[in-house]
């Protein structure tokens, strides 16, 4: 088995480590330099297909749900068609308003998530086309969909999901490059530009990891800790919550993820003296509201362990402690941003002696209601 692992000591740091390579995978002859537009061979939906569709529902659970949100706001704002992200297990049961000009985005690891495929044939029934972002080739999912865009991530032994979820971020974003591209909302200059920092994400998710000693001296002092708040804005805000439940899944530590701005109306009453905020900072266009956030909390006396875009010092000074990501746009952010926390989460873990691999209660593939 520590052969499977490759050296490692978990199944988990090792996909941890994989992500460059899963990563680039998912773009292998999707993307590249040398053309200007997204080649998803596997895709058959045409500009005709897309003009039809008044609506896009994404649907997914755990994890798979927090990259549906990501998918969310690069959707709307490449290709500016709406988009509803749905929990399968509420999408199923709640008549979301599904017809023949709805297109519904199915993402799922293992391709066998009960409530997802139930969500999925629920939809189908009622005419919507499907398309699918699976790893799992050949699985349920894969074969019940119209169409499928698979996540070359490899085989994830681990129950906390990591690389499937960049690789989920990619194909994602490989999904509203290919419908901007047809749509015409974004020029072939913008699409190339996007596309360029795409290819280099791989460095730097290598570039992130290599910070991973900071994190386990974290780790070291405050695994004993009751309580974790995550907080991010925008693009950071499903980063959060995928940050948080990473967390609690892996080292049973109690964790929420708050869009800051939501701070006030509720978890500000939480924070005292030590209480710790991971306070996610990598969106551009957000970081001065989020520094008031930190001040909020700080004032408060908690302790904040930020994470920011090289070259920006003010949050040195106002927060505890900072790990610094390598500078990449907003648009991208998320894939580089969520390392450091599936990072902590793991040391975390490891610190307090949990079963890493297959922590208590859980599955990795859900396939009971
Ligand atoms: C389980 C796993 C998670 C996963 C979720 C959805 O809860 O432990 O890691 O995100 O199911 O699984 P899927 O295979 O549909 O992505």
């Amino acid at each position: 088995a520590s052969a499977e692992k490759g050296g490692y000591e978990h199944f988990m740091i090792k996909e941890i480590h994989e992500q460059p390579k899963a990563v680039k995978d998912t773009m292998l002859s999707r993307i590249d330099a040398d053309s200007d537009t997204i080649k998803l061979d596997d895709i058959k939906i045409t500009k005709e297909d897309l003009e039809k569709f008044r609506k896009i529902y994404i649907v997914a659970c755990g994890t798979a749900y927090h990259a549906g949100l990501v998918g969310k706001y690069m959707i709307e704002n490449l290709a500016k068609i709406p988009v509803e992200v749905d929990i399968a297990s509420e999408f199923r049961y709640r008549n979301a308003l599904v017809d023949e000009n709805t297109l519904v985005i199915i993402i799922s690891q293992s391709g066998e998530t009960l409530d997802t495929l139930a969500a999925l044939k629920e939809a189908k029934a009622k005419g919507a086309r499907i398309l699918s972002v699976v790893n799992v080739v050949g699985s349920s999912i894969a074969r019940e969909s119209h169409d499928v865009l698979y996540t070359w991530a490899g085989p994830e032994i681990s129950v906390a999901s990591t690389k499937a979820y960049t690789t989920q971020l990619i194909a994602l974003y490989e999904i509203a490059l290919y419908m901007a591209d047809l749509r015409g909302t974004l020029s072939k200059e913008e699409i190339k530009t996007i596309k360029d920092e795409m290819m280099i994400l791989p460095e730097k998710i290598e570039k992130t990891l290599e910070n991973k000693e900071a994190i386990q001296r974290f780790a070291a002092k405050y695994s004993g800790v009751k309580d974790v708040f995550f907080l991010g804005r925008g693009l950071d805000s499903p980063v959060a919550m995928e940050g948080s439940l990473k967390l609690k899944e892996l080292s049973y530590i109690h964790s929420d993820a708050y869009a800051a701005g939501e701070l006030k109306h509720g978890p500000i009453a939480l924070i005292e003296k030590g209480t710790i905020v991971i306070a996610i900072m990598a969106q551009q266009g957000l970081y001065e509201k989020m520094l008031n956030n930190v001040k909020e909390v700080k004032s408060r006396g908690a302790y904040v362990f930020a994470i920011a875009k090289e070259g920006h010092k003010e949050v040195e000074e106002i927060s505890d402690q900072v790990l610094f990501i390598p500078e990449v746009s907003d648009l991208l952010a998320p894939v580089v941003a969520i390392i450091p926390l599936q990072l902590l989460a793991y040391y975390m873990a490891v610190e307090k002696g949990c079963d890493v691999d297959k922590p208590r209660n859980l599955a990795k593939s859900v396939t009971v209601e």
